[in-house]
C-alpha cells in the first residue's frame, strides 16, 4: 500500500472531519484535535477502539488478533489505536465518547492514605489544590514510574466527589508497583500521573436496564459508576454481578449490600468461586459470568458493563452476545492491558 503525508478522515454518522498525519494511528490524530473515540489499552488488546473503514484504506499496526478476529477485519473492522491512514480520504463509522474530548493532564499527587483492605490497597491521592481533574466516572489515570513504565488504574471514585482520587491496587506478588504499594509507600509521597484516559463509561443516552459484572478489583471503576448514578438519580434497574475467589476478594461487600438496602432498582449478587469450609460461604459459588448466564435467559433489552480478570470479560463478552442476544454494541468493557507492557490492570 502506498504511503501518504497527511489524510483526511470523516467520521459516521456525525460526519465530523479530522486530519492524520503519516505514522499517526487513527486515535492518536483523533485525541490530539480533541474527537472523542472510544479506547481502552492503545496497544491493540481489547478492541475498544473497533471502527468500521466505509471508504478509503488503513495498515495496521502489530495488534492482538483476539481484538480483531480476522472476519471482522476481512468485514472492514479496524483498530484505530493500531490503524493508520493509507489513502488520503477516510470514512470510518465508529461510535464517539465525550470522556476521549476531556483533556488530559500530567500532573504530580500526594498519596492522602493507604487503606490496606485483605490483599487490596485502596490509595486516595491529592492533587495541588491549583489543579483539577476533569474526568468521567470509570475512566483510569497512568501511574508513570520513575523506570519510564506507567502502570494503569480505573479511577474508583465518582467525578462529584474529587476531593481525592480513589485507586484500588491489589498486591501481586512479584508485581513492582504493587509490591512497592505493599511494602515501601508512605503517606504523603509524591507520585506522577497522567489522565484521564479511557472511555469505560455510561451510555447516559440509554435507559436500559444495566448488568454490571465485576471480578475483583474490576470492581473499582464500577463503583464510581454507581456512585455516579446515585448522585445524579439515575433510576435505571441495575444489577450488580461481584466475583472473587473467596468472600474477601469482595473488599467492599458492604458497600454494595447498603446500595442494595437504600436502592429499590438496585441488586446485587455477591458470587464467590473457591470458597473454602472456613468462609461459611452461604451465596452463589461458581464464575461470575455464569452466575448472569443462570439468571438471564434473554440479554437483549439490557447493557453489560464489565470490568476484572480478562479471562472473566472475554467469557462474558462472548456467551451474553452469543448465547443471550445481547447486542454488540451494548457490552461495555474496561482496557484489559496495560498499554506498555501487557500487565494484567487493576
Ligand atoms: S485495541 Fe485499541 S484501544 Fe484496545
Amino acid at each position: 500500500m502506498s504511503e501518504v503525508n497527511a489524510s483526511t478522515v470523516k467520521l459516521l454518522p456525525s460526519g465530523r472531519s479530522f486530519s492524520v498525519n503519516a505514522h499517526e494511528t487513527i486515535l492518536e490524530a483523533a485525541l490530539r484535535q480533541n474527537i472523542g473515540l472510544p479506547y481502552g489499552c492503545r496497544n491493540g488488546a481489547c478492541g475498544a477502539c473497533k471502527g468500521r473503514v466505509v471508504e478509503g484504506q488503513v495498515k495496521h499496526r502489530q495488534y492482538q488478533e483476539k481484538a480483531l478476529p480476522a472476519a471482522e477485519s476481512a468485514a472492514g473492522q479496524a483498530l484505530l489505536c493500531c490503524a493508520e491512514a493509507s489513502s488520503s480520504e477516510l470514512v470510518i463509522e465508529a461510535r464517539e465518547s465525550s470522556a476521549g474530548e476531556i483533556p488530559v493532564k500530567t500532573l504530580p499527587c500526594r498519596v492522602e492514605s493507604i487503606e490496606k483492605i485483605h490483599d487490596v490497597a485502596v490509595l486516595k491521592l491529592k492533587i495541588p489544590a491549583s489543579e483539577r481533574l476533569q474526568f468521567m466516572a470509570g475512566q483510569y489515570i497512568d501511574i508513570l514510574m520513575r523506570d519510564g513504565k506507567a502502570r494503569s488504574f480505573s479511577l474508583a471514585n465518582a467525578p462529584h466527589d474529587d476531593a481525592f482520587l480513589e485507586l484500588h491496587i491489589r498486591h501481586m506478588a512479584g508485581g513492582t508497583f504493587s509490591e512497592y504499594v505493599f511494602k515501601t509507600m508512605k503517606e504523603r509521597e509524591i507520585l506522577r500521573f497522567k489522565g484521564p484516559l479511557g472511555t469505560f463509561c455510561l451510555n447516559e443516552s440509554s435507559d436500559k436496564p444495566i448488568v454490571f459484572l465485576a471480578s475483583g478489583t474490576g470492581f473499582a471503576p464500577i463503583k464510581g459508576i454507581i456512585e455516579h448514578m446515585i448522585h445524579q438519580n439515575i433510576q435505571r434497574p441495575m444489577t450488580l454481578y461481584w466475583g472473587g475467589r473467596r468472600p474477601a476478594d469482595l473488599y467492599f461487600h458492604h458497600m454494595a449490600e447498603s446500595w442494595a438496602q437504600q436502592l429499590p432498582h438496585f441488586r446485587y449478587v455477591p458470587v464467590v468461586s473457591d470458597a473454602t469450609e472456613e468462609d461459611q460461604w452461604t451465596g452463589r459459588t461458581g464464575f461470575v459470568h455464569q452466575a448472569v448466564l443462570d439468571d438471564f435467559a434473554d440479554l437483549s433489552g439490557h447493557e453489560v458493563y464489565a470490568c476484572g480478570a480478562p479471562v472473566v470479560v472475554e467469557a462474558a463478552h462472548q456467551s451474553f452476545i452469543q448465547e443471550r442476544q445481547l447486542p454488540a454494541d451494548s457490552f461495555f468493557s474496561d482496557a484489559f492491558f496495560l498499554s506498555k507492557d501487557l500487565t494484567p490492570k487493576a
